[in-house]
């Protein structure tokens, strides 16, 4: 359909990701410095009425089908849950799907499912809180905890958990937090870590890979691949654990990238488009919101952005530049 947003190599975007701000009230080592980044300005941001905008017209236009709300941590946009409420009224309905650290999902799980939340990824990277505080620089341990049961109590399902490891810290913990994920019925999932940190402390010897997890989980348990190697447009390679039906995900961004069947295109808390994570260029949706454009013509300035999406991350080129937006303000 030429109404699609499709690009130069046929892929087709379908799951829009909203960085609803650029936020965070956790300090992850890999992702920011303890004394927080440069937030974007209140004026730039885009209120809650430009981001439903925005929304609709990507779904009744754009043939989007899937939204994501992301950060830095979206759970500190007040707006959250009316945004995901007047979303559910679009039609054709999206199906939506928040990322989050967990911290005060306890409180606001409920909510969103009444909202029209359809299920939530957590970030949780060690069971352990004193390396959850090395890793996270704050003490919330209990609340991802309690954030997580809470979202499996109001049926924000299947709960997926996603754990990033780091050498020194949590490098070893692989089969425990897949023993810990089992028990609780949640889907654990390993991303490899990505050079997306503003203080470019990301190093391809340093990382540990697919392969590594891999290894680790099979001193524990068998693994077996989930199906025929085909993965679709779902970043995480799925393994059957121990004959199944249990599953565990693992997300290698870095060593076996998926970018061939990416069908995502991402919206900035500023109101950019980006058609990758890596990408080096944006364009501009907010400015036209702005001058009074219509539907059509954002429309297109989105199916323009979409075409000159880039073929891969670019990760492997000798030339490869880090985006200059870090991670957290373009929504993992
Ligand atoms: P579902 O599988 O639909 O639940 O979502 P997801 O895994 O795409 O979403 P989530 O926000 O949990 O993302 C997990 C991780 O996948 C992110 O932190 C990234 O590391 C990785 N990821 C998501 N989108 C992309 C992408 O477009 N490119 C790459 N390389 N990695 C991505
Ligand atoms: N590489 C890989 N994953 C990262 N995340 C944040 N920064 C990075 C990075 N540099 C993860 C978070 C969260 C997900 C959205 O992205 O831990 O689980
Ligand atoms: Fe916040 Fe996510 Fe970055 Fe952690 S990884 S500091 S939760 S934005």
């Amino acid at each position: 359909a030429a109404t699609m947003l499709i690009d130069t190599y046929g892929r087709v975007a379908t799951d829009l990701r909203v960085s609803l701000t650029d936020r965070c009230n956790l300090r992850c080592t890999y992702c920011m410095p303890e004394e927080g980044l440069q937030w974007l300005a209140k004026p730039d941001l885009l209120t809650d009425d430009e981001i439903v905008r925005l929304i609709g017209i990507a779904v009744t236009e754009l043939g989007v089908t899937e939204v994501r709300f992301t950060g830095g941590e979206p759970l500190l946009r007040p707006g959250l849950v009316s945004i995901v409420e007047r979303c559910a009224a679009l039609a054709p309905r999206p199906k939506m799907s928040l990322t989050t650290n967990g911290v005060g999902l306890e409180r606001t799980a409920g909510a969103l499912r009444d909202a029209g939340l359809d299920r939530v990824n957590v970030s949780l990277d060690t069971l352990r809180p004193e390396v959850f505080q090395a890793l996270t620089r704050r003490k919330r341990h209990g609340d991802v905890l309690r954030g997580l049961e809470a979202a499996r109590a109001a049926g924000l399902t299947p709960v997926k958990v996603n754990a990033v490891l780091m050498p020194g810290l949590n490098e070893d913990e692989a089969p425990d937090l897949l023993a810990w994920a089992l028990e609780h019925d949640y889907e654990l999932r390993f991303i490899e870590q990505m050079p997306l940190d503003p203080q470019h402390g990301w190093k391809r010897d340093g990382m540990i890979t697919a392969g590594d997890i891999l290894a680790s989980l099979r001193t524990r348990f068998t693994l077996a691949p989930e199906d025929d190697g085909e993965r679709g447009s779902a970043p995480a390679e799925r393994w059957l654990v121990d004959g199944g039906p249990a599953r565990v995900g693992v997300i290698a961004s870095v060593t076996r990238p998926f970018c061939r069947a990416c069908d995502r295109t991402r919206l900035t808390a500023d109101g950019q488009v980006r058609t990758c994570l890596f990408a080096r260029e944006e364009s501009d949706l907010r400015g036209a919101l702005r001058s009074g454009a219509p539907d059509e013509e954002i429309a297109r300035l989105w199916r323009v952005a979409m075409w000159g999406k880039k073929a891969g991350s670019g990760l492997d080129d000798p030339s490869f530049l880090q985006p200059d937006r870090p991670m957290s303000a373009i929504g993992g």
